[in-house]
């Protein structure tokens, strides 16, 4: 691909997340707490995955379905602000989807999740000549992007690849909490998924294992080419047909944890466009996600921003 950017498509979901700042843990029961401010963010996995590409470098378009609220106007200054290409589905009647996302200085997190007008997006938002020329495609928020959930997606997906690109797929945890059919909808993309992501809970449920390691191997020979686990503070593994890779995370403060498994998809994925060693994609990714979490003024760090950072760090 020569010196050119990549070009990237993330298709998924558009939501408003209102993010309280880190909190101490509260007492088991009925709470009441204060804060002192809700901050909104730019979210979903989809739109965090192409805001972190486009800050890479990677020339990126989001195709996703938001109402035409103030949360929407929100989500279109943030693809332009970073120069993510945005094709919207717009629904009137709908509200932008939103994550009331409660955060605690130790890492914990609750989310909860309105979907709203991400529930409209169709293969049909997905044509032909908007995955056309792209060097990877990435699919994420699977279950919020409930028209495309299973075979829609297995479509798009085999599309992407008879056009040439290369794909990812991070299906996240599954809020109805992984029945039979929803794991099937997640298999039967597999194989047409170069790099399939997920935390190991989430690897351990779409395989019906519970070694992370051995789940990892059966996607693999259910279709995926390559799988990727994410490890929280003890960064990621990856599963190859030649191998597993392991590369820890870097040690840094927590303040920004939502989003870290959406960036580190990015760079992963960035990363690899560019061919440099598993190893290398992998600390790439790990430092790419430890510089969202340390600080969420600068939630989608550039390609200087990780390289000097990985500079700072001896090899781990
Ligand atoms: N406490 C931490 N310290 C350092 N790095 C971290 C920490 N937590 C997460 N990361 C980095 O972020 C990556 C993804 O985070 P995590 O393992 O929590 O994935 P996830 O559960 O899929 O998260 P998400 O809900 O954001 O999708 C990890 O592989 C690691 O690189
Ligand atoms: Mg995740």
């Amino acid at each position: 691909m020569g010196s050119r950017p990549p070009r990237v498509v993330a298709i998924g979901d558009g939501i408003v997340d209102l993010v309280t700042p880190p909190m101490e843990d509260f007492a088991p029961g009925d709470v009441q707490a204060e804060v002192p401010r809700f901050d909104p963010l730019p979210g979903g996995n989809a739109t965090n995955f192409a805001l972190q590409m486009s800050s890479l470098g990677a020339s990126t378009t989001f195709i996703g379905a938001v109402g035409s609220d103030s949360n929407a106007k929100l989500l279109r200054d943030r693809y332009r602000e970073y120069g993510v290409r945005a094709r919207l589905r717009i629904d009137p009647s709908r509200p932008t989807g939103s994550t009331m996302a409660l955060t605690w200085s130790t890492g914990r997190r609750a989310l909860v999740t309105n979907p709203g007008a991400n529930a409209r997006l169709r293969l049909s938002d997905v044509p032909l000549r908007a995955i056309r020329g792209a060097h990877h495609v990435h699919r994420s928020g699977f279950w919020w992007t409930s028209g495309l959930v299973g075979k829609p997606t297995a479509t798009l997906l085999a599309r992407a690849r008879r056009l040439g690109a290369t794909t990812s797929l991070d299906v996240s945890t599954d809020p109805q909490g992984w029945p039979a059919d929803r794991i099937q909808a997640v298999r039967i993309c597999l194989p047409h998924v170069d790099v399939f992501f997920g935390n190991e809970t989430e690897i351990c449920a779409v395989a019906g294992d519970k070694s992370p390691i051995r789940a990892g191997k059966r996607l693999r020979s259910l279709g995926a080419g390559e799988v990727v686990i994410h490890q929280g503070e003890r960064g990621a593994t990856l599963i190859t047909p030649s191998g597993v890779v392991r590369s820890p995370a870097f040690d840094v403060a927590i303040d920004n944890p939502t989003g870290c498994g959406d960036v580190f998809n990015a760079a992963y994925a960035y990363a690899k466009l560019a061919r440099p060693s598993v190893g290398e994609s992998l600390r790439f990714a790990n430092a790419a996600a430890a510089l969202h979490l340390r600080d969420r003024r600068r939630p989608y760090p550039t390609r200087g921003e990780v390289r000097r950072f990985l500079r700072r760090f001896a090899p781990p």
